[in-house]
């Protein structure tokens, strides 16, 4: 009898017929290119380029020079053998005033990178925005126009459906899956609550405005994309759902807890999936900010538009407790900065580490929380799940020989999917797995400090090398499972 060559063995714990192997990035994190085809300034543009707020001062304006790289670097993804590929489209290269007619040229580069993606038989899966708010949309409004003010601003979500239904009469035929938003809870908590993202504001009130307006602009845009699409599309939005503990079980660690799945979860999806915003959630910052004015009659009917497919980013889960002697505690899974609260109406919460093996960004290993939320949101929602990001950083190294070596990312990567392949086992109907990210790239605050690749770009020749943990992935691929 011949020996089965290694990549040739069958997967022990084989994944569903169709699974989409997949990889993620976003548009400002990879493309460069900043001022190039008419691309205006987005929100991130003005905040990585103003002084203190990225590590090194490190901008987007480069990055790693996907923009005019797509074609190598889908010729990579083949290699790697992914059959669907999530990437972001920037809004200001699109639409670079945040209003009016689309631009050609910017739509001429998503055009042929998703035709390089077809031609390689990977599945493109668009999300609208990942962050990158045209700063015309931010800055305040002048003159008696309606359009500026960022998120906290109604007008914003209306631009945000007007964006997204020209994108997709521009883009559907080819973009068979849709994503709209690209976990809102940053969006509106790191960029208007603690200010350790773009456009680094520290108003909790307009935290809570903006989450409002993100629900109202992921519905408005459901159902904008629908009357544009195909109805063989779907649709779908990312969330990074807090897989929340309580550290004990004392009721007061239990309403920790809840306070924290209110405003880091529940402010998302009851209104995108239930058509509601939970009483506790109301009442723990109704001191904040005015519910009633804030939502408008029909505002949740929008809100609720149906999805076709539920998106989770995960990393690491959220271990809380409460306020210790009424002694505010310093953050410690990474998520704020500064002195600002990142959690408007539960600011006391105390946050711990779950363990104490930590990834480079400080984020304790453990994959029980992404099996526990895929069957959690399976049992409670019902609906298609995928996970639309989930990875590692770790400070790689290049060998002598030119090889980077890292299993550390290969244990993580495996014992995700181990826990993707648990929630399967439980029930929960999960489509596919889209790891952050294919390339290290720019980590939004952190600047290229963080290496999140499994694909190693050095950024001073722009040169790809695919990690150990690359080839690993190629090969579960090429199994269709875990080994
Ligand atoms: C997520 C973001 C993604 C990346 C990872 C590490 O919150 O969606 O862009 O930065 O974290």
């Amino acid at each position: 009898m011949t020996a089965v060559p290694s990549d040739h063995r069958p997967a022990r714990r084989p994944f569903p017929t169709g699974f989409a192997w997949g990889a993620a990035t976003a548009a400002y994190q990879i493309e460069g290119a900043a001022a190039e085809g008419g691309r205006t300034p987005s929100i991130w543009d003005t905040f990585s380029h103003t002084p203190g707020r990225t590590e090194n001062g490190d901008t987007g304006d480069t990055a790693v020079d996907h923009y005019h790289r797509f074609r190598e670097d889908v010729r990579l993804m083949a290699g790697l053998g992914l059959t669907s590929y999530r990437f972001s489209i920037a809004w200001p290269r699109v639409q670079p005033t945040g209003h009016g007619p689309l631009s050609q040229h910017g739509l001429d580069f998503y055009r042929a990178l998703t035709d390089e993606l077809l031609e390689h038989g990977i599945t493109p899966v668009a999300t609208l925005y990942h962050w990158d708010l045209p700063q015309e949309l931010e800055t305040p409004p002048v003159g008696g126009s309606a359009v500026g003010g960022g998120w906290p601003a109604r007008d914003t979500a209306h631009r945000f459906a007007e964006y997204a239904a020209l994108t997709a009469e521009a883009l559907g035929d080819r973009v068979p899956t849709w994503i709209t938003l690209n976990e809102p809870w940053c969006s509106a908590f790191m960029g208007y609550a603690a200010g350790a993202h773009a456009p680094g504001r520290t108003d909790p009130a307009d935290a809570l405005r903006a989450a409002h307006h993100l629900n109202l602009g992921h519905g408005l845009a459901v159902g904008a994309l629908r009357a544009a699409l195909p109805a063989s599309a779907r649709i779908s939005v990312s969330l990074n759902l807090h897989a929340v503990r309580p550290l004990g079980e004392s009721p007061e660690d239990e309403e920790a807890a809840r306070r924290i799945d209110a405003v880091g979860n529940r402010i998302f999806t009851g209104p995108m999936l239930k058509g509601r915003y939970d009483d506790d959630l109301l009442e723990d910052t109704a001191h904040l900010v005015d519910w009633d004015a804030l939502v408008h009659d029909g505002d949740l009917a929008e809100t609720s538009r149906p999805i076709d497919l539920l998106g989770l980013n995960y990393y690491a889960p959220t271990v809380v407790s409460a306020p210790a002697g009424g002694r505010r505690l310093p953050r410690e899974d990474g998520q704020g900065a500064g002195s600002h609260s990142v959690w408007p109406g539960a600011e006391d919460v105390v946050f711990h580490r779950a363990n104490e093996n930590v990834t480079a960004m400080g984020w304790p290993i453990d994959p029980t929380g992404l099996s526990d939320t895929l069957t959690a949101l399976h049992r409670e929602f019902g609906l298609p799940l995928l996970v639309t990001e989930n990875g590692a950083a770790f400070d790689d190294t290049v060998s002598p020989d030119g090889t980077v070596h890292d299993p550390e990312r290969t244990a993580y990567l495996r014992g995700h999917l181990e826990a993707v392949a648990d929630a399967v086992d439980a029930g929960a109907d999960v489509r596919g797995y889209y790891l952050w990210s294919l390339m290290d790239n720019f980590e939004w605050g952190y600047g290229y400090s963080k290496r999140f690749g499994i694909v190693h770009i050095d950024y001073a020749t722009q040169q790809r090398t695919p990690k150990s943990s690359a080839h690993w992935y190629a090969e579960t691929i090429r199994r269709g499972g875990l080994d």
